[in-house]
């Protein structure tokens, strides 16, 4: 690697130093012994040190584990290993150390370099800084997780004085009363949306925590089902309720637990056609409180049934404008109710109609008041 000189071969070499030593990226070249200790360092760039805080005779000859700490993802590594292994380039990201001990979030990606008879000899690797990028993600995450919940607050609210407003019709002119109308439509479709941005989020957020305390069903179920009627009323779906007790306490999270209903309750109502019933109903069975909500609609093609709990899964009628979706309702809806220990099950007959069953262990402590 002297001074650019010498053969048309040698000036290739040199150019080629050059560009790795000036590359935007950090570039390690490591030997392909991937058994115990692993691979040893060849070279490094200037991009790699600038990154990692390490010169390059400090790192020769040792193994890219020396950039490995706490934080990084062994389960990551062990798939890496896997696909070099097998002689592929892998690509994945995660968190290394640098000479400081300071982390930092890199994306990176390996290729195996061959000789002439096809036999892997090295490793090229390539690492990107992403900390910052990902920071900003976060940070995105974090404020439209907030934002909408708390338009949440605010949406209901205006939609409980329009109700108000409407129950008064005496009192309305018919241009009022139509303009009432177009702001509740207007609101509930906001709702819908809100929900819609709190489902994306809570997917994006990877698993979700919950603080368990005690939820009374009774007035959980009767709130969401107000928040649903002006959806019901647009798409001419009539909402049904069988709910015989005045308390049903859970452990739960009453955030969640709307949106556990507000999932099933739409779907049922968006998946009815013009004329038909939901009916939402409570009841007790073996110390369980069993919500379901059945719908006469159109049942779940049998050939949907493997994907109706995936993510971003919609069924075939999924593209027309009443039945628009994402597909995560349900795959929320599943997540939620298993972090909460109960259970969520569904029966469906082409033609006939669908019921989601959720089970929750009812809290009895809450109602005697022994808590
Ligand atoms: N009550 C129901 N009746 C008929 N099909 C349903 C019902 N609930 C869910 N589905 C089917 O399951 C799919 C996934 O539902 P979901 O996860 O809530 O997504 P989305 O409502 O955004 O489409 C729907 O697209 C639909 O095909
Ligand atoms: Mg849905």
């Amino acid at each position: 690697m002297g001074e650019l000189a010498g053969s048309g071969a040698e000036f290739a070499d040199n150019l080629g130093t050059i560009a790795l030593d000036n590359a935007f990226d950090a570039m390690m070249v490591t030997d392909a012994e991937l058994d115990e200790p692993g691979p040893r360092i060849l070279y490094v760039n200037a991009a790699f040190t600038r990154l990692t805080g390490y010169a390059a005779e400090e790192v020769l000859g040792k193994t890219p584990r020396i950039l490995q700490g706490p934080k990084t993802d062994r389960g990551a590594l062990d798939l890496v290993r896997q696909g070099l292994v097998a002689g592929e380039p892998v690509a994945s990201s995660g968190i290394n150390y640098r000479k400081d001990g300071g982390e930092f979030h890199v994306q990176w990606r390996i290729e195996p370099v061959r000789d002439d008879s096809g036999e892997i000899t090295f490793f090229v690797s390539t690492q990107r800084d992403v900390t910052e990028r990902m920071n900003v993600e976060r940070m995105k995450g974090e404020t439209v997780a907030s934002v909408s919940h708390e338009m949440r607050g605010p949406l209901t609210g205006i939609l409980g004085a329009l109700d108000l407003i409407k129950r008064q019709p005496d009192q309305l002119s018919e241009s009022i009363k139509h303009l009432v109308e177009i702001a509740d439509l207007s609101c509930q479709r906001l709702l819908r949306l809100v929900e819609t941005m709190l489902d994306v989020q809570k997917l994006a957020a990877g698993p979700m925590q919950v603080d368990l305390v005690a939820v009374d069903l009774v007035p959980l179920v009767a709130q969401t089902l107000a928040l649903h009627r002006g959806y019901s009323e647009e798409l001419e779906v009539e909402i049904f309720t069988e709910v015989p007790m005045t308390q049903a306490w859970v452990l739960g999270d009453e955030d969640r637990l709307i949106q556990v209903v507000t999932n099933l309750l739409s779907n049922a109502v968006k998946f009815s056609s013009s004329g038909s019933q939901v009916r939402v109903a409570l009841r007790r069975a073996d110390g369980k409180l069993i919500l379901e909500v059945s719908d006469a609609g159109p049942g779940i093609p049998e050939s949907f049934l493997p994907y109706l709990f995936e993510r971003f899964a919609c069924g075939p009628s999924s593209n027309t404008t009443r039945h628009r979706g994402i597909g995560l309702g349900l795959a929320i809806t599943r997540d939620i109710v298993e972090l909460l220990g109960g259970e969520l099950s569904y029966v469906t007959e082409e033609g006939v109609g669908t019921a989601f069953t959720v089970a929750l262990a009812e809290q009895v402590s809450s109602v005697t008041g022994l808590a």
